[in-house]
């Protein structure tokens, strides 16, 4: 007979975690109580390796992912049901790749060294507050397996949105997933910190960081304490640490609750006496009463501080998977009948006892077959993934069951619908007519599938599919069918025809703007720091609401530059749509609009010759970092490919954009010192800005030297108003000026965009153009790219002169002392017809520069700063 062991639980026997995907091995030796062979195992897995393109641009670009999952709200964040076929055929267990994610915010960065020593405090209303790190939570509590099935409070929304739009975004009937979770209960970690008697909540907080503060909620104490409950830490999903998505390294898991309660990347337990005060918890998982429209709920917050309304338990719901949406059958050919299969699942540990099926629009039902895989753990005896499978004692279903019911096929052929619903043992049984709600939870009428025929053929639709325009009640509602009337929006008996009803429309413009916007302006000023977006052909600008979005800065981010209608509408809520006037600056003309819609249509997988996009970024990999002194690196970037070029003209920069240790977007920009014509490679100069004692460290140099090669930057450009065309053409603002000679004045890294010009001038010996260069540093070795500069000037010294300055320069500096100051000016750049100065340093250097050499007589047109 044979059990299961797991590979990495053994060495935290040994005291040493070993944090990598498990195994399963299956050993001959224990004599379980029962065969391993009675229970369902996880299905096969295989963990996503890589990060897909979309997600590279986000904070997530270090969470692979299955390109199988249907993204719910755009890109970012990260909000996915499996294909609900695909769900199904996992059968009773769900692989992590599969399962449905619902991430308010950016995946926490949590690296594998850093897992043993991750913490959770056990604080509030407890006589002996604790901080456990993960090894202890592991070592000190008993661990249990157990199956449990998660449902998002959503599940199954898109039907409501379709009737009214919630404050939600859509959910088709796929927002659940099954695991065997792994870790010690809840229950044993509250204990050890002794709660007060007082005590009556557990609130929990995860390391996400987002817009209102973690995420965060709270369930009551006594449910955490009842082992009937099965509330849980989890540290496994089907025998293999967390994934990122999942909580890694640790999650609560509350089963028989809505998701929403098992808090991921859990850091806190706090015991209260009161429910959580934390924004999710108030602003999220609630039923409001029906009357309640999203205009009430938004004006009035006492709607969501009533705790009558906050969501726990899940209530009993169902979905038929088989037929499938659009699934066509064939009488003629088909056998004597067809089997109709799909789930139901109830809340609180109870148990679905029956799954009733009409054909006859609810007047006669029959009982279909339930098949429950969960009871088959409660026979087994013994340890699985290195948790004791505990089950045999307790009652409790916390897992979906699956249904199914014969149906002969003249009896299909006969009826318009197949109804669904699913009792369970309290008798609370899923309702004929929907209970719409403000934020669309918890939906479980009916499910239908409506049967239409076409030539004799059958076809079957669902009610809606989560992202598409499909399903029977998008098609009922366009040609203007009621969706409330009790009979699904068709006619009854004699009844006439209605009026289509005018579809409420939110007003998103703003009263009297008449302002046309075309792509070249639009272009011109979309970037990250001033989103403008475009939806349904107006140009909003989302500046304003950088720090406000409940969805994070990234998701407006994201849009800069692009035609966001489809992802827009399909995510927000009339109370969101309302809002948008405030941002609305004018209409694009519809050629421009023509562009822009062509310009989103381009595969990002496509072989580019060219890397930088202007309006969206491109992802380069960390290839190299060269130290050239201990504060300065050259950094190397591999493009997408070695014929590529960076498509970067003489003079303009590009932004570079990497996650900070909270994983939040530092975007700075660059000018690159490797020639701009270079293919697959580019290289920047980076000097890093190390935190003092007194001063912080530079965010994006601080960063960059820590991030590990082969990791993903994000660039997006060109940008920049100067433009060197070559022989002393240059382009400002898209305006063309000749030019005899160059004053070039920098310090610092200042040098970078410099030097490109003076390259590109002195590298071609046909060029008249002249330069001189003012380099102000503190000390001798803080010049950057001296030996290239000084090596122009030598080689050619009547077009290049090259003039170092120090302000803390040693004794034996035999150079020019003193920063750049009036009289080195004067000597070397005195006002010159046809000349330009170029400027780029620290800001108080190009400050005053520039007040001198006006006081010079150079006009304002003659400057360009970098
Ligand atoms: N925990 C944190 N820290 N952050 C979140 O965004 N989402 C919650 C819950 N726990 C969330 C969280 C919601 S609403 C659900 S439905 C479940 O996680 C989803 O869990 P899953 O993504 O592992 O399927």
């Amino acid at each position: 007979m044979a059990t299961i062991t797991e590979v990495w639980t053994e060495p935290i026997v040994s005291k040493e975690i070993v944090l990598k995907t498990s195994t399963i091995k299956v050993e001959s030796t224990e004599v379980p109580a029962n065969d391993i062979s009675d229970i369902p195992l996880p299905p096969p897995s295989k963990q996503p390796t890589q990060v897909l393109n979309v997600d590279k641009g986000t904070p997530d670009s270090h969470v692979p992912r299955d390109p199988r999952l249907i993204r719910l709200t755009g890109v970012h964040p990260f909000n996915v049901e499996p294909p609900l076929i695909d769900l199904f055929k996992e059968g009773f267990l769900t692989s992590p790749e599969l399962f449905y994610v619902r991430n308010h915010g950016p995946v926490p960065h949590v690296r594998d060294e850093d897992i043993p020593n991750w913490e959770i405090s056990i604080e509030g209303l407890v006589e002996k507050p604790l901080v456990l790190n993960f090894r202890e939570v592991l070592q000190r509590y008993d661990q249990i397996t157990a199956p449990i099935t998660l449902v998002c409070a959503g599940n199954r929304r898109k039907e409501q949105n379709i009737v009214r739009k919630t404050k939600g975004f859509s959910w088709g009937s796929a927002g659940l997933s099954t695991a065997l979770f792994t870790g010690p209960l809840m229950a044993d970690i509250l204990r050890s910190a002794k709660p007060l008697r007082r005590a009556k909540y557990v609130c929990m907080e995860g390391a996400d960081k987002l817009p209102n503060g973690h995420y965060g909620t709270s369930v009551k104490l006594n449910w955490a304490m009842d082992p009937n409950r099965g509330i849980m830490l989890a540290h496994k999903m089907n025998g293999e640490s967390l994934r990122p998505d999942h909580g890694r390294p640790l999650r609560a898991v509350v089963p028989g609750q809505i998701g929403g309660r098992s808090v991921k990347w859990l850091k806190k337990l706090i015991v209260t006496d009161v429910p959580s005060d934390n924004w999710y918890h108030i602003n999220d998982n609630r039923v409001l009463p029906t009357m309640v429209s999203p205009e009430m709920a938004s004006s009035d917050p006492n709607w969501w501080r009533d705790e009558r309304y906050a969501i726990y338990d899940l209530n009993v719901n169902s979905s038929v998977v088989y037929p499938q949406n659009n699934e066509t059958l064939d009488p003629s050919s088909a056998g004597p009948s067809y089997t109709v299969k799909g789930y139901a699942y109830a809340g609180g540990g109870r148990r679905v006892n029956r799954v009733e099926i009409s054909i006859d629009k609810g007047k006669t039902w029959r009982l279909a077959e339930i098949e429950y895989a969960e009871d088959k753990y409660r026979d087994f005896e013994g340890d699985l993934f290195g948790g004791k499978v505990d089950m045999f004692w307790r009652e409790t279903c916390f897992c979906w069951c699956f249904w199914s019911l014969s149906i002969s096929i003249p009896e299909l052929e006969g009826a318009d619908a197949i109804l669904v619903r699913a009792m369970d043992e309290s008798l609370a049984i899923q309702p004929r007519d929907m209970y719409w709600s403000v934020l669309g939870m918890m939906n479980n009428p009916w499910f239908r599938v409506t049967i239409t025929k076409e030539n004799g053929i059958l076809k079957f639709e669902h009610p809606t599919h989560p992202t598409i325009s499909s399903g029977w009640m998008e098609r009922v509602k366009k040609s203007g069918g009621d969706l409330t009337n009790g009979n699904w929006g068709e006619r009854h008996e004699g009844e006439e025809p209605a009026e289509p009803e005018p579809v409420q429309e939110i007003n998103m413009k703003k009263d009297g703007l008449n302002r046309t916007i075309d792509i070249r302006e639009f272009k011109d000023n979309s970037s990250n720091e001033k989103p403008w977006f475009v939806v349904n052909g107006e140009v909003y600008d989302g500046t304003a609401f950088l720090e406000g979005h409940p969805g994070g800065a990234q998701s407006i981010i994201s849009s800069a530059g692009l035609d966001v209608s489809e992802d827009f509408l399909a995510i927000h809520s009339e109370t969101a749509k309302a809002m948008m006037p405030d941002y609305h600056i004018g209409t694009m003309d519809q050629s421009s609009l023509k562009v822009l819609k062509e310009d989103k249509s381009t595969s990002p997988d496509e072989v580019r010759s060219v890397f930088l996009q202007p309006r969206s970024w491109t992802t380069a990999t960390l290839k190299e970092k060269i130290n050239v002194s201990w504060d300065t690196r050259i950094v190397k970037l591999q493009l997408e490919h070695e014929d590529q070029a960076l498509g970067l003209p003489i003079g303009q920069h590009f932004m570079i954009k990497i996650p900070d240790t909270s994983n939040e977007a530092i975007i700075r920009s660059y000018t690159p010192i490797s020639e701009t014509n270079q293919k697959g490679t580019v290289d920047l100069l980076v000097k890093i800005y190390f935190a003092t004692s007194t001063v912080a460290g530079g965010k994006m140099t601080t960063a960059l030297d820590k991030l590990p090669l082969g990791s993903a930057i994000q660039c997006k450009g060109p940008t920049g108003r100067f433009e060197y065309l070559g022989n002393g053409r240059v382009l400002v603002s898209g305006k063309e000026r000749q030019i005899r000679s160059f004053k070039m004045i920098c310090g610092g890294t200042g040098i970078t965009p410099i030097f490109q010009v003076l390259r590109a001038v002195i590298q071609d010996q046909q060029d008249p153009t002249s330069c001189t260069v003012l380099d102000g540093n503190r000390q001798e070795e803080d010049i950057l790219c001296r030996s290239e500069i000084d090596g122009f000037a030598a080689s050619d010294s009547k077009r290049c002169n090259v003039i170092h300055t120090l302000s803390k320069a040693s004794e034996s500096w035999t150079g020019r002392r003193g920063r750049i100051d009036e009289a080195l000016l004067k000597e070397h750049v005195a006002p010159e017809d046809e000349s330009m100065v170029l400027i780029c340093g620290p800001p108080a250097m190009e400050k005053s520069a520039q007040e001198i050499l006006s006081k010079q007589g150079w006009k304002e047109s003659d400057f360009h700063f970098f």
